[in-house]
């Protein structure tokens, strides 16, 4: 069977892979982690003990459900940013009852699947999968209610944009609310180093798992022979830039091809795949404030672990002005 030619989105993958590969500190954007065995492998990071912003999440809606749920009222149209097997919207269903609702992910047939799944659990709501890479740019569909967004990006997916794309990507959001929207968003904040050490480099290796898999993802993507098992998985918490880093290491002298190029990393060398930036409370208040949202309320667990913070569109607020 013959492929279709590649269209501009693939381009566009392309070029940006290779030119990541050839770049003098190499680097591969983490949402190329989230192919559908990325997206399994990540669900799986979920469960494990040393991860524990999922849980701490978690906890942090079953402790403050009701507050939430007062906060964001009901009857929005939910967007979910990084939607993946839907689960974290699923559990607010019974409490935000939204009338529409909307799962965004990289991972186009993985959220596909989740949603065509959740159809059938919740028949009153109107639901859409859109799969879309969200980082870069924001183009809804037409489809999706203009009115009263409450988006939700949770599980500090945030942290892996660098603070200035973070606020422009808070600023993108802004912009496509109406002043009855609202952010529902999750973000981890920074803790003892070696709590976050363990977070990403797990003693069953799944993270480790997660990581090397980019290799194969982008193997398929840009026709490169990467091997995975000459590579080494990586991750430490760099305190100065507050945040965790993930790394692949090549372990011997190895040349990788793809499609019309190559090239030739020595032992040592590595590929950076990740950040995970950490924030503190106020320095999420003040991200937010600068983006046009005003913080509403900010909860967490009584370790201050994870804060999940709601903000409305602030008035007054002329985009751009930072
Ligand atoms: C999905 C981006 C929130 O940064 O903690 C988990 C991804 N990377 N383990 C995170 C991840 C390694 C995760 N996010």
């Amino acid at each position: 069977m013959s492929k279709a030619p590649p269209g501009p989105a693939e381009h566009n993958v392309h070029a940006e892979l290779i030119a990541g590969l050839r770049a003098p500190s190499p680097y591969i954007s983490p949402k190329f982690l989230y192919d559908s065995l990325g997206s399994k492998l990540f669900e799986a990071i979920c469960e494990l003990p040393e991860y524990y912003p999922t849980r701490t999440e978690a906890e942090i809606f079953r402790h403050h459900g009701e507050q939430i749920a007062q906060a964001c009222g009901t009857g929005a149209t939910l967007v979910d940013l990084g939607a993946a097997n839907c689960a974290k919207a699923a559990k607010l269903f019974p409490l935000l009852r939204p009338t529409q609702y909307v799962a965004v992910d990289i991972s186009s047939e993985f959220v596909q699947g989740a949603v065509a799944q959740l159809r059938h659990r919740f028949k009153g709501v109107d639901m859409q999968a859109v799969g879309q890479d969200f980082s870069a740019g924001f183009a809804l569909p037409d489809t999706v209610g203009a009115h009263r967004r409450l988006f939700f990006y949770p599980g500090s997916s945030i942290g892996n944009f660098r603070p200035d794309e973070a606020v422009d990507f808070l600023t993108r959001l802004r912009a496509q609310c109406d002043a009855d929207g609202g952010l529902l968003i999750g973000i981890d904040l920074i803790k003892d180093p070696a709590v976050l050490a363990d977070a990403y480099d797990d003693a069953l290796g799944v993270t480790a798992a997660f990581n090397l898999n980019i290799l194969r993802h982008v193997s398929r993507l840009i026709g490169a022979n990467f091997d995975v098992s000459g590579w080494r998985h990586r991750s430490f918490y760099n305190a100065q830039r507050q945040r965790v880093e993930m790394h692949l290491e090549a372990r011997e002298n190895v040349s990788v091809r793809w499609q019309g190029g190559m090239r030739y990393f020595v032992r040592g060398q590595s590929i950076h795949t990740e950040n995970s930036h950490k924030y503190t409370l106020s320095m999420i208040t003040n991200m937010l404030e600068r983006t046009g949202w005003r913080l509403e309320h900010v909860w967490t667990d009584p370790k201050e672990w994870f804060a999940l913070a709601y903000a409305r569109p602030a008035q007054h607020f002329a985009a751009g002005a930072r």
